[in-house]
């Protein structure tokens, strides 16, 4: 960690509130569900996609779960009813993981379900180690029943992927190839910059060569780069992936992305919960505050 970094976590809590909240707008689209709407509006407006997530905290209450789960399904119809383009990102500790591994499995196949109604589209998040065996589960036992409404996350960071990898191939996975975000121990991550990014090369191209649809999710231009020679040495058509991006981080590579005519999903958080969700996130991963510091005061 940087010293600037451990500097920004540091102060985080003597930065007041609406300063945070100033500064976290470019990040989160708002803490309603309207301000998400509006926010991929107009994003489909400059001929994006987008992918919603509700921001929220793990759900340690059976109470807290289902209301989440609930809010998704509220979700799935106002994108309906509002006619934008978008399917929804869910987070399995959101829907009760660490409470009850049935339960939240029962909570993301309703909103799996509704989003099958709507014909719309779940892509279960990655969260920490402790819980990508289950996610994984979740996911299969979800893809048996619903097929291609759903899909999730993979990191390239963490050591097993590529045997994760290896067993999603068979089963003809919709994944998001990411880096990963969660700080984890050595026995478990990759460390080096250099070998998650060699990673994450070596699976992208392993996805897409065997017929996989991957939501490319980076916003390193030089996996950009690959991804797109690994398009044109296959042949890829428009159909088999997607760019995928977060909202407000580097908008100009987004435009490159898109003028280039390849399609881009922009991920769009919102929710009550911005403030713990945003300071939380940044103490977890001091490495983004020094994204976001640099990005606000144009340093890079
Ligand atoms: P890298 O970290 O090298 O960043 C490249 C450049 O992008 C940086 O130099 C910086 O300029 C800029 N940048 C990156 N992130 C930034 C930020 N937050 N703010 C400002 N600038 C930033 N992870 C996970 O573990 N589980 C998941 O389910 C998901 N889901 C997901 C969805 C989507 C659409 C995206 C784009 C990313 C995720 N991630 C994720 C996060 C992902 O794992 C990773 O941590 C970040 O994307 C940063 O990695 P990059 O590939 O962008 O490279």
């Amino acid at each position: 960690m940087s010293l600037i970094d451990k500097l920004i976590v540091w102060s985080l809590p003597f930065v007041p509130k609406p300063i945070v909240g100033y500064f976290s707008k470019t990040y989160i689209a708002g803490p309603n569900l309207e301000d998400a709407v509006r926010v991929i509006k107009d994003l489909n407006a400059k001929g994006m996609m987008a992918t919603m997530d509700l921001l929220g905290e793990e759900s340690r209450e059976v109470e807290k779960a289902y209301q989440a789960a609930e809010e998704y399904v509220n979700i799935l119809k106002t994108i309906h009813d509002e006619r934008i383009n978008s399917n929804v990102s869910v987070k399995p500790t959101q829907m009760g993981l660490v409470i009850d591994k049935e339960m939240c499995y029962q909570h993301i196949r309703r909103i799996v379900e509704t989003a099958k109604k709507y014909d719309n589209f779940v892509r279960v998040d990655m969260e920490d180690r402790h819980c990508t065996t289950d996610t994984i589960k979740i996911y299969l036992r979800l893809k048996e029943e619903f097929e291609n409404y759903v899909g999730t996350v993979i990191q390239a960071y963490l050591r097993r992927t590529s045997d994760d990898i290896n067993n999603l191939i068979k089963h003809k996975a919709n994944l998001r190839l990411c880096k990963g975000i969660y700080v984890e121990p050595r026995e478990a991550a990759y460390k080096d910059m250099a070998i998650i990014n060699s990673n994450y090369k070596y699976n992208l191209e392993k996805l897409l060569a065997s017929g996989c649809y991957v939501g490319i999710a980076t916003h390193d231009e030089k996996l950009v780069w690959h991804a797109l020679s690994i398009i044109e040495k296959y042949h890829l058509p428009p159909e088999q992936y997607e760019f995928q991006m977060l909202l407000g981080v580097d908008e100009k590579l987004r435009q490159i992305i898109l003028n280039a005519g390849h399609r881009l999903r922009v991920y769009v958080p919102y929710g009550q919960e911005w403030y713990a969700y945003s300071t939380r996130r940044l103490k977890e991963n001091p490495k983004m505050a020094g994204y976001v510091f640099k990005q606000i005061f144009h340093l890079s």
